[in-house]
């Protein structure tokens, strides 16, 4: 029964590096933190030129080119993204600025015909996310939003178990995860730069991993709590960090999702208790249990288990590791943006599924400061998604 279950999981990987006569011209806007992850995979691209870096900080840029190998004077650098989208002529850029300018960078570039690989999460708000939408329909230009989990072989592994059936259909999934004691800083820890702490941080991609799996439902209500107990306590942060911290630290939700399908969801950047436990997926022929994991690294937290019914038995099948993909998952979530431009592919995370992501932590959010289950379904009505 297992080799019959597990052979039909063959796990698929991006290797393919488009040979094209000229260079794909690439612009980075924010250079901060994960801005590196960015510019070191695109420096391994024989068939990629980096053109034009961008950030607020006078001299940031200049010094993160000069750190990371590039050579300065094949780059010009700008004080914001609009001067960089004004003055350029881009395929494509990276938009990894905090959370509080993603919309308005990525739509900067839409309208200017550039296509966007744009860092998670999404927006910090849904209107924000339709906006961005629109502008990229508008745009006819591809937007992915950089889920880098969404390369590991383990994680889509997750995705082809629900599509063989074995799950039968998929009523209630439960999202575990999140960390004791975890709790970032920099721009991370205030409303005015990233607008959402752990929702949008690691929330996102715990939902992300599920809800792609599931084909991602349009969601229909949330009941969202959030809180703070940790991040502003100087017991457990560091006093300066403590001061300035505005965001949440800590956030559940039960989410309805089209075709009878709820979402029990938890996420923390520091809690009391060593983990909330395993993420659980229920369906009527079978489930899955995925160990308590971090997502964003990808990795599931060790083997999966998978329970079924076989002639009667109640079994359990624990499911092998993938090996890691070739150059790791940040260089193939570049790689993969630019191939898909470059060979008229769809966005590899296509920001229709993700807005519905997004509408989810929006919701936890403002049902958790109106105190009641709200209705996130309207906000989708007459979008072309
Ligand atoms: N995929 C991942 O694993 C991962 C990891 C960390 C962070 N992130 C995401 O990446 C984003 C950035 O995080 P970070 O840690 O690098 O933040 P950061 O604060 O270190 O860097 C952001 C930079 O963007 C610049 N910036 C902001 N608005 C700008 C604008 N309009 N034009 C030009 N520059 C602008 C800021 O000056 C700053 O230097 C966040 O949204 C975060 O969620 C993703």
């Amino acid at each position: 029964m297992s080799d019959q279950v597990l052979n039909q999981f063959t796990p698929t990987v991006e290797t393919k590096q488009e040979k094209a006569a000229s260079k794909f011209r690439y612009g980075i806007i924010g250079t901060g933190w994960i801005a590196e992850a960015h510019a070191t995979s695109l420096l391994e691209m024989d068939d990629v030129e980096v053109v034009a870096m961008a950030d607020l900080i006078p001299g940031k840029a200049e010094a993160f080119a000069v750190k990371w190998g590039f050579d300065k004077s094949k780059i010009n650098f700008y004080p914001s993204h609009k001067e960089m989208l004004d003055n350029e002529q881009l395929d494509g850029v990276s938009v990894c600025t905090y959370n509080a300018t993603h919309a308005e960078c990525t739509i900067y570039a839409l309208n200017k015909g550039v296509n966007v690989l744009l860092e998670k999460p999404f927006t910090v708000t849904t209107e924000e996310a339709i906006e961005v939408l629109k502008a990229e329909k508008k745009s006819g230009k591809l937007l992915t939003i950089g889920f880098q989990p969404r390369m590991d072989l383990n994680m889509q592994e997750i995705k082809k178990i629900v599509e063989s059936g074995e799950l039968g259909k998929v009523y209630y999934i439960r999202i575990g995860g999140g960390r004791r004691r975890g709790i970032p800083n920099s721009t991370f820890i205030e409303k005015k730069t990233a607008g959402i702490g752990a929702l949008g941080d690691i929330g996102c991609y715990a939902l992300d991993m599920v809800l792609n799996a599931i084909g991602y439902p349009k969601p229909l209500t949330v009941s969202g709590y959030k809180s703070a107990y940790f991040g502003p306590n100087p017991k457990y942060n560091n006093p300066a960090d403590a001061k300035r911290f505005d965001v949440d630290d800590f956030a559940a939700g039960f989410i309805r999702l089209e075709g009878d399908i709820v979402v029990d969801f938890i996420t923390s950047w520091a809690s009391h208790i060593n983990t909330p436990g395993d993420t659980i997926i229920l369906g009527t022929e079978g489930a899955l249990r995925i160990p308590s994991t971090e997502c964003w690294n990808g990795s599931v937290g060790g083997n999966m288990t998978l329970y079924k019914d076989v002639a009667g038995l109640m079994t359990e099948v624990k499911l092998p590791l993938c090996p890691d993909v070739p150059g790791g998952l940040f260089y193939q979530k570049v790689r993969s943006f630019i191939n898909a431009v470059r060979q008229g592919l769809p966005a590899p995370v296509p920001s229709s599924q993700i807005l519905y992501n997004q509408a989810i932590i929006d919701g936890i959010v403002k049902s958790s400061e109106l105190g009641r289950e709200i209705d996130i379904s309207a906000a989708f009505e007459g979008l072309d998604i």
